[in-house]
């Protein structure tokens, strides 16, 4: 059994998918943490020093990697399912979700993790608004190819679990 959550930064990848783990009595995979284990630095040093086309293929063999792992649920990151034919590879070793949440909310959680991620450090809310709703633009179609959708801005693990039984039926 394996399940990806995809969706844009903030959407609650990593959080329902620790708690989607725990109670389906998987293993959790955080591939940003994975990448970060793999290669001895954080994301926003890879970027940094070796630039986001280098971090791309990083995250590429990262997740090939762990879709042959048995019993995991994983959460990517924002940009996976956007480059290479990772979403084939998602939707073809596992049951991948899309955790679809709307432009709104998802810059409200970005203002407030105040974060590092390179890719909207720093940025204003005005700038942050118009970033997100840009990326979602070139990056939904591709999130659109999850074989399974959640819609709601607030997305619970009873949600995924309804999704995981959907997946049961020979998907995994
Ligand atoms: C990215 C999202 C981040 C991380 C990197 C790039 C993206 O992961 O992989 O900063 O391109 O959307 P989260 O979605 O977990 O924040």
């Amino acid at each position: 059994m394996r399940i990806y959550l995809v969706g844009y930064m903030g959407c609650g990848k990593t959080t329902l998918g620790r708690e989607l783990a725990e109670v389906l009595g998987l293993n959790f995979i955080d591939l940003d943490k994975f990448i970060e284990a793999k290669h001895f630095k954080t994301i926003p040093q890879i970027f940094e020093e070796f630039g986001e086309d280098n971090f791309r293929q990083k995250e590429h063999n990262c997740l090939k990697e762990v879709s042959e792992y048995e019993d995991v649920v994983v959460a990517t990151g924002g940009g996976v399912p956007c480059f290479f034919d990772n979403i084939d590879i998602m939707n073809h070793t596992g049951a991948c979700i899309f955790l679809d949440i709307s432009p709104e909310v998802l810059v409200e959680r970005l203002l407030k993790a105040g974060n590092e991620r390179p890719l909207v450090k720093g940025k204003t809310r005005a700038e942050l608004t118009d970033l997100v709703h840009e990326m979602l633009v070139n990056r939904r179609p591709f999130y659109l190819k999850s074989r399974y959708i959640v819609t709601s801005d607030n997305i619970t693990t009873s949600d995924l679990l309804a999704q995981f039984m959907e997946a049961g039926h020979g998907q995994t």
